[in-house]
């Protein structure tokens, strides 16, 4: 028997969200039923809304999330239920092309669940990366779920899932920022702080947070910022140079998805330096650079897809470093709501109210 639960649906593009039935199978070979605690709401979730990832509506929203394993399929040994875990988009298949390299962080064949949610007239739900948690129970793949210890709050753990560990992992997985670099980070929401918070882990000495909106700067000074930049009274790449002896940071973060700002990126950066792209762009833009500067400048031009993480070593790792108080998950979470609030934590996005609304459930 199918479970029936209340989800939030994307059903065409650009149109308003809205609270539906969703039923969601028991677990096949291979899947676990989770239910929900916790999914923050990711500038991603608004990219499926506005039909920007690709035109698979309707859309089943939500994809950074914390909960409990309900039941697990016959075979599958990973996760037992009563496991508070984190649910992660990267389930690693070990046969890829990627992962025999070596290199399971690329994955190119990650597991998803093989049955479908579906609306209450059976039509089948696209569950936004691979996820679909703005619902009370959702079914994944059990490698998608990562086990942690349940000492963070489902609110702060559930972002790991997504955002958090994006930024985090552009800075200090895709970026390799370390001791005693120079790094920017260009937007500074949920994905740009997390950039931030990592960097000030990994030891970077100088961290510039770049936003165009005044309360994210001060935010980002929180989360270990050492030098602001406001991108909208300010010239950023001269700015940032300024700040880097005249230079340009190591490692420059893009984390907003626009033209404007991977130009910006890439100028703002030292000789030989490294470009980070983690903000997803809408397919219709485009860059030009002048040949001689991808040349003459050097360096590397990276892009990072979920902060080239492996759930299973980085989300613990993560849970450790809030332990220690040296990584503040609480901070990402600027207020808790209900699924019928999804809506409006999007405005709320917008206007660049929050960092991460979370829905409770
Ligand atoms: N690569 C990945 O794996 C991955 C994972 C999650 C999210 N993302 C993407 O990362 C991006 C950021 O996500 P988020 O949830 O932090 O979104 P967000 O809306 O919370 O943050 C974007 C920030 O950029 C700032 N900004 C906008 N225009 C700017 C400009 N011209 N200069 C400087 N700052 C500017 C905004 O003020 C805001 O603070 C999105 O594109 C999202 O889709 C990528
Ligand atoms: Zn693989
Ligand atoms: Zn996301």
């Amino acid at each position: 028997m199918p479970h029936e639960v209340r989800g939030v649906v994307a059903r065409a593009k650009g149109q308003p969200v809205s609270t539906e039935t969703v039923l969601v199978p028991d677990p096949g070979p291979g899947e676990a039923l989770v239910r929900v605690q916790a999914c923050g709401v990711c500038h991603t979730d608004v990219h499926y809304r506005e039909g920007g990832i690709n035109d698979d509506f309707p859309f089943l929203l939500g994809h950074e999330a914390a909960g409990v394993v309900e039941s697990v399929g016959d075979d599958v040994t990973d996760v037992t239920p009563g496991d508070f875990v984190v649910l992660n988009w990267r389930a690693v298949c070990g046969l890829c092309r990627a992962c025999r390299k070596g290199k399971p962080w690329y994955c190119f064949d990650t597991h998803n669940a093989v049955q479908r949610m579906t609306l209450a007239d059976g039509t089948e739900l696209s569950p936004a990366l691979g996820i679909g948690a703005f619902v009370e129970k959702t079914l994944v793949a059990s490698g998608q779920c990562t086990k942690v210890d349940p000492a963070a709050p489902a609110t702060a753990a559930g972002l790991l899932g997504c955002g958090v560990m994006a930024g985090f992992g552009a800075a200090v997985n895709t970026g390799a920022v370390g001791r005693g670099d120079s790094i920017a980070v260009i937007g500074c929401g949920g994905v740009g702080s997390a950039a931030v918070a990592g960097a000030r882990v990994a030891g970077a000495t100088t961290i510039i947070a770049v936003d165009v909106d005044e309360r994210k700067l001060e935010w980002a000074r929180r989360f270990g910022a050492t030098d602001t930049v406001h991108a909208g009274q300010e010239d950023v790449v001269e700015r940032v140079r300024e700040l880097t002896g005249g230079f340009g940071a190591d490692v420059v973060v893009e984390a907003v998805g626009r033209p404007e700002t991977y130009e910006q990126a890439f100028y703002a950066r030292d000789l030989a330096g490294t470009v980070v792209l983690v903000g997803v762009p809408t397919p219709e833009l485009t860059v030009t650079l002048p040949m001689i500067d991808l040349f003459g400048r050097g360096g590397a031009l990276k892009s990072s897809w979920y902060g080239d993480c492996l759930p299973s070593r980085d989300f613990p790792l993560l849970i450790d470093l809030y332990r220690q108080g040296r990584f503040d998950l609480d901070g990402f979470v600027s207020e808790t709501i209900a699924l019928d609030d999804v809506e409006e934590a999007f405005a709320k996005m917008h206007r660049g109210d929050v960092l991460r609304s979370v829905v409770v459930l």
